[in-house]
């Protein structure tokens, strides 16, 4: 029976902060929202379930929210995974047809594929994604689609992003004891890109840096391909926990205060500006300055952006970084956060919210919710391929160099 559903398609984003669900329309002219809910995340703390049945309550919560506004029963979703736990890793393989020159077709694609990701892989890592990011044609690199050309020689280099095995299934677990199917599985950056690169800054090279509650996750493009994944173990929670322990004030109001009149850059505050603290316990709320909000705040942030360049760095990824370095998820909203991100990494830095989706209420067009209407981009874009190619490798070998909008 043709599903009566079939034009839809549903997103999950699990967070530390909050858990989201997406439902999008795919129609002739392009994606257009059909409904969301979000609930505050329990259970879940840098994209690994710690607490099970929690986890299922809040996903429950968010499932229903986006029924009721989408007007359809959720069954199946696409799942996005991210935090600390993933890795990325390049590799390279081959194959030869001899002394003369074949047609290659795409059974000769998949071997050669194949070749490439044949590394050892300690036991509990998965590949999420497989990326190539150019076929070599008997050593003539750059080519992006060797179907039905000639060579004798066929190579690939690709980007595999592993996540722990633990971790992704506790998460699919979670949601599907709230009742849900998953159809796939997405590295969050890598959904985010579509809702806020473009085409160009990937063609030139550039690192989306995505910064979320207990974690951030970053992915590098150059020449439209993926060079390098990573996760960074540091949030926007850090900077609450610290405003928490510095002022010595209750988590839930170091929140709104970090929100309110935080900033990572000391000598961006006017000095004099005075708040009220209030202090755990029975004891009496405080006064103190906003500056010595920022003087907690700045060295976090500095840590998180050398962290960044480190890694940057260790992989060899500085200098193909031209386009610069782009900052969204909820922490990208801190005032300050684009300076201090200059400052350590030498390099342009933008912030950057979602591309909004036909119909989307405006409350979905903030940085939080780039991952979640990403996803969604990524998901048309996966069915797309899939009606042009059934198998499950090559979808998501076809997807990798398929620009934006196509
Ligand atoms: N206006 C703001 N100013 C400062 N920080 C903010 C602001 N809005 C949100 N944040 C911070 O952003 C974080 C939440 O971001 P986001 O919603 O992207 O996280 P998440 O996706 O739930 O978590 P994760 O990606 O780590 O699993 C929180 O730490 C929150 O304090
Ligand atoms: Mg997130």
């Amino acid at each position: 029976m043709a599903n009566q559903y079939e034009h839809l398609l549903t997103v999950i984003d699990v967070g530390s902060a909050k858990t989201c669900v997406l439902v999008a329309e795919i129609t002739d002219s392009g994606l257009r929202y059909r409904g969301h809910g979000f609930a505050e995340s329990r259970g879940s703390r840098k994209g690994v379930i710690v607490d099970l049945d929690k986890a299922v309550v809040s996903i429950q919560k968010a499932v229903e929210q986006a029924e009721d506004s989408a007007g359809v029963p959720i069954e199946h979703a696409i799942l996005g995974i991210a935090g600390s736990h993933i890795r990325g890793v390049n590799s390279h393989g081959g194959i030869n047809f001899g002394t003369r020159a074949r047609e290659i077709g795409r059974e000769e694609i998949r071997q050669a594929v194949e070749k490439a990701r044949s590394i050892p892989l300690p036991p509990d890592r998965e590949i999420l994604h497989l990326l190539p990011q150019e076929f070599i044609l008997d050593e003539h690199g750059g080519i992006h689609d060797p179907l039905g050309m000639m060579a004798a020689r066929l190579e690939v280099r690709v980007h595999i992003v592993t996540s722990s095995a633990g971790a992704m299934q506790n998460v699919i677990t979670a949601v599907n004891r709230a009742g849900v199917h998953i159809d796939d599985t997405v590295f969050e950056p890598l959904a985010c890109a579509d809702s806020v690169l473009s085409s160009d800054e990937r063609d030139l090279g550039i690192c989306l840096v995505e910064l979320g509650a207990g974690s951030s996750s970053l992915i590098v493009f150059h020449e439209g391909a993926v060079m390098h994944s990573a996760g960074i173990p540091i949030g926007g929670d850090h900077f609450t926990s610290d405003l928490s322990f510095g002022l010595c004030t209750p988590a839930a109001d170091a929140e709104k205060i970090k929100k309110l009149y935080g900033n990572t850059v000391v000598t961006l505050v006017p000095e004099g500006n005075e708040i009220e603290v209030p202090s755990v316990g029975d004891r009496p709320s405080r006064l103190i300055s906003q500056r010595q909000i920022a003087e907690i705040l700045e060295p976090r942030a500095r840590e998180l952006f050398e962290m960044l360049r480190d890694n940057l760095r260790h992989a060899g990824l500085m200098e193909m970084c031209v386009g610069g370095i782009v900052l969204t998820g909820g922490a990208s909203r801190l005032p300050g956060m684009w300076d201090t991100a200059e400052s350590v990494l030498r390099r342009p830095v933008r912030l950057a919210g979602p591309a909004p989706l036909a119909k989307m209420p405006s409350n979905l067009a903030e940085p939080e919710f780039a991952t979640i209407l990403g996803m969604a981009c990524y998901g048309q874009r996966s069915r797309i391929a899939r009606g042009l190619q059934d198998a499950r490798w090559s979808t998501k070998l076809k997807l990798m160099f398929a620009k934006k909008g196509a």
